[in-house]
């Protein structure tokens, strides 16, 4: 059986690695049911205590779990990115997060691989051209006055589930005189950290003009969109010509 360079890569540990010298609360494991699981139950638990980000990253996640009836498990093991990125914060944040943690992911994959056809897909899918390659689980979780915010972020690096017809993974879309580097994962991480960041110092306030008019260009982006956005107000409604969508019933 041929041997590829990437087989020995696995996206879980380097990115533990990546955390580790940033100086950043990460626990990895080989194996979990799901990162969104383990940050919830460690969520107030005194390892998660004052820590403003946790990172939570498997290799091999078994019952992963995304929007609706979604799941989200390994296909090759130590090729795809489980993650879980737990936030503490200091109050409820507006529904609106959600689209702005959309967009942040988005511009992070954007400014790493800008030749690649990223587009978002509503609510909160990555897409390249009409592809999955990425999806978001956001949910908040409380105890007393103490709230964490826990972004499962999934992406397919070098395999994506074969049972999903219309899934892809980064390495495949990237042309081959462009493989995939350590240094632009790397990159990318540390972009995803700075735009996760910023949205969450946005997330207390409607959505401003700049963040409104980039949502709608990624979402409008996507080759299979019925009709095109023409609008998405500060409080999160997208607007085609014919109807209003609210985000938060997406
Ligand atoms: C979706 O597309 O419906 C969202 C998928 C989110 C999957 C990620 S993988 C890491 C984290 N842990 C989970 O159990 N789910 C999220």
């Amino acid at each position: 059986m041929s041997h590829a360079p990437t087989d020995d890569i696995r996206i879980g540990q380097i990115t533990h690695q990546w955390a580790q010298v940033q100086k950043l609360k990460s626990f990895f494991r080989e194996e979990l049911d799901s990162t969104n699981a383990l940050a919830k139950k460690e969520a107030f638990e005194p390892v998660a205590f004052d820590e403003n980000v946790i990172l939570y990253l498997t290799e091999n996640q078994t019952a992963g779990r995304g929007r609706g009836s979604n799941t989200w498990s390994s296909s090759t093991i130590g090729s795809q990115l489980f993650s879980t990125w737990s936030f503490l914060l200091e109050k409820t944040p507006l529904p609106t997060l959600s689209p702005l943690i959309g967009l942040a992911i988005y511009r992070a994959a954007l400014a790493s691989w800008p030749f690649l056809e990223w587009n978002l897909k509503a609510p909160n899918d990555l897409y390249i051209d009409d592809k999955k390659v990425a999806g978001l689980l956001i949910e908040t979780v409380s105890q007393g006055q103490d709230l964490r915010l826990l972004i499962g972020f999934g992406f397919n690096v070098f395999s994506a589930p074969a049972e999903i017809k219309l899934a892809t993974s980064l390495a495949h879309e990237l042309p081959p005189e462009t493989p995939l580097l350590a240094e632009d994962w790397i990159a990318f991480l540390e972009r995803i950290l700075f735009e996760l960041s910023l949205a969450l110092q946005w997330g207390f306030e409607p959505l401003n003009t700049t963040a409104r008019t980039a949502l709608v260009s990624a979402l409008n982006l996507h080759p299979h969109l019925k009709e095109e956005y023409v609008s998405l107000d500060a409080a999160g409604n997208l607007a085609t010509a014919s109807k209003k969508i609210l985000w938060s019933e997406l």
